[in-house]
C-alpha cells in the first residue's frame, strides 16, 4: 500500500484546474451521496486490463485508446454509443492484423466528462464568463447561469456512465462484437471509401484469413473469443471529489481502486509531482495513464514514475505522449532514453491529437495529415531507439462529424461548419478514424517485412 496515503490525502495538496463551486454544502452532500452508489467497474477487471497492458509494455501487444474529448449529456444515446463501438472495433481488427498482436481496447467513454482548460475565462464579444469545464461541472451554453458549477451534474454523469457501460458490456459480450460482423462493417467502409483501392489489399488479406479459419472449423459458435471481446473504459481523473467518492477497497486484495473506470489518466496540466492529482493517483491500484507534453524533462518523468509506479510493475503506467507533429522528434527521444536508462517498465502510447490543434475559420480543428505524421514519427523514433511503440490515444466518434480537416474525403476548412458537434476538442469522424487504422496497419506490416528482410538478408 502507498505510504501515508488515503483516498482524501490529495486534499492537503495544492491543486490545479478546480471549479469554483459556489455552494460547498451542496457539493459535500453530492459527494456523500456518491459514496453510497455502487461501483461502476470491479477491481478484477482493472487487474485484467493491467495484465494486458503488461504484455504491451513487453512488446507483445498494442493499445488502442479512444473516444470523445468530452462526453456530453446532450449526445447521450444508444446510437451514438453503438456507432462509436462499431468504428472502434473495426479499427481494432485492422490494427490487430497490422500489428499481428493482440490489441487492448480502451474507450475514452463512460466517465470522460471533466475538462482541464487553458483559461478560466471565455470571452465572446464583450462578454466574459467562466470557461466550460465539461458536463460533469457546468453547462456549455454561453450564459451566466449555465456556467455556474453545479454538483448535481456529478450524479447525472455517474448515471450516464452506468447506462453507457451497461450497453457497452452488452455489445462486447452479447454477440454484437462478433468478428464476422466487424469484418463485414469493415468491408462496407472499404467499398465506400475514396481510397478503396488502397485499403482493399489489406482488407482482402483479412478476408482470406477469416475464410481460412472457417475452413479449418474455427467459428464464433465454437470459439467465444470470436464473438466476445474485452473492452475497457477510461477517463481523465480530473474532478478528484468525484473520484474519491468512487474509490473503494477491493475485498479480495484489500487494495484501493478507482471504480469510476478501469483506467484513469493524469492530464498534462495537472501532473505536478507535489500536487493533488498525482497524490490521488499514486494510491489507487488501477492502470494509470500520464500525459507527457513538451514541458516534461527526462528527470521530471523519472520523478513522476517513482511516485506512480515505485514497484516498477508492468502494465501500471502508460505514457501518453502528446507533443505535436513538429515537436515529437525534439521531445520524445529524451523521455525514451531516460526510461530505458532507469529500466522502467512502461507502455508508450501516442496521442497525436492534443499537440496538433489549430484554429481555422474560427473553429478549433486538427489536420488529418498532422495527426498521421505525429504517429509516424512516434513509430520511427521508437524503431530507432529499439523500444516498442505500444499504442495510440485518439479523440474520435462513430458519427459523421466535420471537426478535423483532411482524410480521404478531404474535409476542408469550409466544411467544418457543417457538422461541428464536439463539446470540446475536434474528433476524428468514423471514416477518418478507420483510415488512420488502415494507414498505421500498412506501416506496421511494412516495418515487419523490413525486419524480416534484415533477419533473412
Ligand atoms: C485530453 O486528453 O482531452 C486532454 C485535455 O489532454 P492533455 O491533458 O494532454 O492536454
Ligand atoms: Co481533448
Amino acid at each position: 500500500m502507498a505510504q501515508n496515503w488515503t483516498p482524501n490525502s490529495w486534499r492537503q495538496k495544492p491543486i490545479q484546474q478546480v471549479p469554483d463551486f459556489p455552494d460547498l454544502a451542496a457539493l459535500n452532500a453530492t459527494e456523500a451521496q456518491l459514496t453510497t452508489y455502487p461501483p461502476l467497474v470491479f477491481a478484477g477487471e482493472a487487474r485484467r486490463l493491467k495484465s494486458q497492458l503488461a504484455n504491451v509494455s513487453e512488446g507483445k501487444g498494442f493499445l488502442l485508446q479512444g473516444g470523445d474529448c468530452a462526453e456530453s449529456f446532450a449526445e447521450h444515446g444508444a446510437d451514438t454509443i453503438r456507432d462509436f463501438f462499431r468504428a472502434f472495433l473495426q479499427m481494432a481488427v485492422v490494427l490487430t492484423f497490422g500489428a499481428q498482436q493482440p490489441v487492448v481496447k480502451v474507450g475514452r467513454i463512460a466517465g470522460q466528462f471533466a475538462k482541464p482548460r487553458s483559461s478560466n475565462i471565455e470571452k465572446q464579444g464583450d462578454v466574459e464568463l467562466p470557461s466550460y469545464r465539461g458536463d460533469i461541472i457546468n453547462g456549455i451554453e454561453f450564459n451566466e447561469k449555465a456556467r455556474i458549477p453545479d454538483p448535481e451534474r456529478q450524479i447525472m454523469a455517474y448515471r450516464q456512465s452506468a447506462a453507457t457501460l451497461n450497453l457497452l458490456r452488452a455489445f462486447a459480450m452479447g454477440g454484437y462484437a462478433n468478428l464476422e460482423n466487424v469484418h463485414q462493417w469493415m468491408l462496407g467502409f472499404v467499398k465506400d471509401s475514396p481510397q478503396a483501392e488502397r485499403y482493399r489489399k489489406l482488407a482482402d488479406r483479412i478476408s482470406e484469413t477469416m475464410d481460412f479459419m472457417k475452413a479449418i472449423g474455427i467459428t464464433s459458435e465454437n470459439h467465444p473469443s470470436l464473438r466476445e471481446t474485452d473492452f475497457f473504459t477510461s477517463h481523465e481523473a480530473l474532478l478528484l471529489g468525484y473520484e474519491q467518492a468512487l474509490t473503494r477497497v477491493d475485498s479480495t486484495s484489500g487494495d484501493w481502486y478507482a471504480t469510476s473506470g478501469h483506467m484513469i489518466w493524469i492530464g498534462d496540466r495537472t501532473r505536478q509531482p507535489d500536487h493533488a492529482h498525482i497524490e490521488y493517483c499514486r494510491g489507487i491500484k488501477n492502470p494509470l495513464g500520464l500525459k507527457c507534453g513538451p514541458s516534461l524533462t527526462g528527470d521530471g518523468l523519472i520523478e513522476l514514475i517513482d511516485l506512480l509506479n515505485p514497484q516498477n510493475e508492468a502494465g501500471r503506467l502508460t505514457l501518453i505522449c502528446r507533443f505535436g507533429h513538429d515537436k515529437v522528434a525534439e521531445h520524445l527521444p529524451r523521455l525514451i532514453r531516460a526510461v530505458e536508462k532507469e529500466g522502467r517498465k512502461v507502455v508508450w502510447s501516442c496521442d497525436p491529437m492534443h499537440g496538433n490543434t489549430i484554429t481555422l475559420n474560427n473553429y478549433k480543428t486538427r489536420p488529418f495529415e498532422r495527426i498521421l505524421s505525429e504517429v509516424e514519427s512516434f513509430f520511427q523514433i521508437h524503431r530507432a531507439e529499439g523500444t516498442h511503440p505500444g499504442g495510440i490515444h485518439i479523440e474520435m466518434t462513430g458519427n459523421d462529424v466535420t471537426e478535423c480537416t483532411g482524410g480521404a474525403r478531404a474535409l476542408s476548412g469550409a466544411d467544418l461548419a457543417d457538422r461541428y458537434h464536439t463539446h470540446c476538442d475536434p474528433r476524428l469522424n468514423a471514416d477518418q478514424a478507420l483510415e488512420l487504422a488502415f494507414l498505421l496497419a500498412e506501416r506496421m506490416k511494412g516495418g515487419r517485412d523490413e525486419k524480416r528482410m534484415v533477419v533473412n538478408g
